[in-house]
């Protein structure tokens, strides 16, 4: 396998990020818009908004923004996620994810939510977060429903996720 750089997204990589989404989820699938919507809307976490790049191309994104609690406290959502399909299941999603987790861990976001296929993200460190009493304004199978703590993580932060505006025009 040669080499990957994971690295924060830069506007340059904006119209690859592009061709990725529509790539990973299918042609006139809402991620692409979704992304530049959440971005236009200043929704996302630029730091932890990741790029993979192998070869030179940009192969895989993830993109972290922040979600309130109706409780009061605010936490991250991590979508979407793609990588381009030559490259699937050679790892990258796993690298990008982990690298924004870690990033992740030195903010003071107390969890990150996710809702995703339930056989990949619990070996990412997600657990069901109806568990944790941190519930999912989708309707969605419970073990869909993911929920990664993060070290500023405590037992009060609960509630029902509200969110970033461009979710209900796009998700
Ligand atoms: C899901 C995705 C981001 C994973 O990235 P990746 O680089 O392929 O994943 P990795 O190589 O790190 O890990 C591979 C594991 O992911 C899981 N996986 C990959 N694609 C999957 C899919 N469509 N459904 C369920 N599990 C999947 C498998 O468990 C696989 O392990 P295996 O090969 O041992 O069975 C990527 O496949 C993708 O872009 N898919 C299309 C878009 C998408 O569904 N995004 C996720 C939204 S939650």
């Amino acid at each position: 396998m040669t080499d990957l750089e994971v690295r924060a997204e830069r506007r340059e990589d904006h119209p690859a990020i592009r061709g990725l989404l529509l790539a990973a989820f299918g042609p006139g699938s809402p991620e692409a818009d979704l992304v530049d919507a959440l971005r236009a809307e200043g929704a996302h976490v630029p730091e932890l908004c990741l790029v993979a790049v192998r070869d030179g191309e940009v192969a895989g994104h993830v993109f972290f923004t922040r979600a309130a609690l109706d409780s009061g406290a605010a936490v991250l959502s991590l979508a979407p996620m793609a990588v381009l399909p030559a490259h699937q299941r050679t790892g990258i999603g796993s690298e990008l994810a982990r690298e924004g987790l870690r990033r992740a861990a030195a903010t003071d976001f107390p969890a990150v939510v996710v809702l995703g296929h339930p056989s990949y993200y619990p070996r990412l460190g997600f657990e069901p977060a109806g568990d944790l009493g941190i519930h999912s304004p989708y309707e969605a199978p419970p073990e869909a429903w993911m929920a990664h703590r993060l070290p500023a993580y405590r037992p009060g932060v609960r509630g029902l996720v509200v969110y970033p505006e461009a979710f209900g025009a796009f998700g």
